[in-house]
């Protein structure tokens, strides 16, 4: 009969046919399910495939819209011109004359590092760029505000050591330098020496209107991705970051185009959709969605390093400095000095005396040649 003309040999087959399709459907997303995320970033599964839905929903956004891209082009010269109105183009001086009043630099910092780490800071670098620094708390410390007056900015943030909390003051950030109109955005932590005249020189070697992001990268790779929106699901979207620690700088042409993901706290959102740190998501922004690349330097340094390994001739030719937290005290620059290492543990005031050996409480140089 016919029933039984379909036999079990047939309907094993038909089965097997049946579980290979399965099993073909299965295949793509069991290659390309989970993004690769340097386990640096820390990131869990449920990060992992939130910061890929983000990718998804941004990129489809960026690249689909072309007319957005042109509106937003444009919107950049309206925001750029009332400046340049208000301040004429200095045409007398040259190119690649760069002066430290044309950089917004942000100090990020917490309560608990007002008395220590920022007093150091004020008493050295910080005194040479009083009017361009703004010190980012989340405390209104009466103390700070008579000494640092308007450039201490109470950023409301939570003073936790969170992803969100960092986020916050990064935001803050954005906003008060696009606000200023200056040419450059640099970023510092509290924990670093900030060399005035090398930045100078290192950022005069680009135009501040053309895209530039400079810093160091933390990673000897870039952090990579999965991007489904192009082609068959298989590119990745790999992008480098600067490490916070170390200091960055970001142009103002390059600063205007992040907007849409950076102003006006868009920056917590996007930082919390990518589940990615404050630096992380910069270069997310930069590299990942608007695709300029990061200048990569050498001459910024965070404590993550071992810093005795600076060559002591090369100390006073780098952008930034740091030194090691209460773990690791020992990680310090090595420089020949009058002040001990109890009298100057970071070795910041060595430093600061080598570049400013005019400054009040530095030592004489007789003493330092006696
Ligand atoms: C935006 O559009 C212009 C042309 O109108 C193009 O040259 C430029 O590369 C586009 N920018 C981005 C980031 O896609
Ligand atoms: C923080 O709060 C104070 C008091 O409400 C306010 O004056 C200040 O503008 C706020 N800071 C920021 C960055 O919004």
């Amino acid at each position: 009969m016919k029933i039984s003309g379909i036999g079990p040999t047939k309907i094993c087959f038909l089965l097997s046919v049946l579980v290979c399709f399965v099993f073909f459907l299965l295949l793509p997303w069991r290659q390309h399910g989970l993004p690769k995320l340097h386990p640096l970033l820390s990131c869990d599964p449920s990060c992992a495939s939130s910061f890929l839905e983000m990718s998804r929903q941004v990129t489809r956004n960026y690249h689909a819209a072309p007319n957005q891209n042109s509106s937003f082009q444009a919107g950049r010269r309206r925001q750029a011109e009332p400046h340049q109105n208000a301040k004429p183009m200095d045409e007398s001086h040259e190119k690649g004359d760069l002066r430290v009043d044309d950089l917004f630099i942000a100090v990020k910092t917490t309560k608990k590092f007002h008395k220590t780490r920022i007093n150091l800071l004020l008493q050295t670098w910080i005194s040479q760029a009083k009017e361009e620094t703004f010190i980012f708390t989340d405390y209104e410390d009466q103390e700070l505000r008579k000494k640092a007056g308007r450039q201490m900015v109470n950023t409301n943030c939570s003073a936790v050591h969170t992803r969100q909390a960092l986020s916050c003051k990064m935001a803050v950030e954005y906003d008060k330098f696009v606000q200023s109109s200056k040419k450059w955005f640099c970023h510092m932590d509290d924990d670093t020496y900030l060399n005035l005249r090398v930045l100078l020189d290192l950022l005069s070697a680009f135009q501040h209107n053309t895209d530039v992001y400079v810093g160091r990268p933390s990673l000897d790779h870039p952090v990579e991705t999965l991007d489904k929106l192009k082609g068959d699901g298989s590119s990745s979207l790999k992008f480098w970051f600067a490490t916070g620690g170390a200091g960055f700088c970001i142009s103002q042409g390059l600063a205007l185009k992040m907007t849409p993901w950076a102003s006006m706290g868009n920056f917590i959102s996007t930082a919390e959709k990518v589940r990615l740190p404050d630096d992380c998501t910069i270069g997310y922004i930069i590299e990942g969605l608007l695709k300029v690349k990061m200048e990569h330097s050498n001459l910024f340094h965070s404590h993550l390093e071992n810093l005795q390994k600076l060559p002591q001739n090369s100390l006073l030719q780098q952008v930034t400095l740091s030194y090691g937290g209460p773990e690791n005290r020992r990680n310090v620059v090595r420089i020949a000095s009058s002040f001990s290492l109890e009298q100057d543990p970071s070795r910041f005031k060595s430093i600061h005396c080598l570049l400013y050996p005019e400054t009040s409480w530095c030592p004489q140089k007789k003493r330092l040649f006696s």
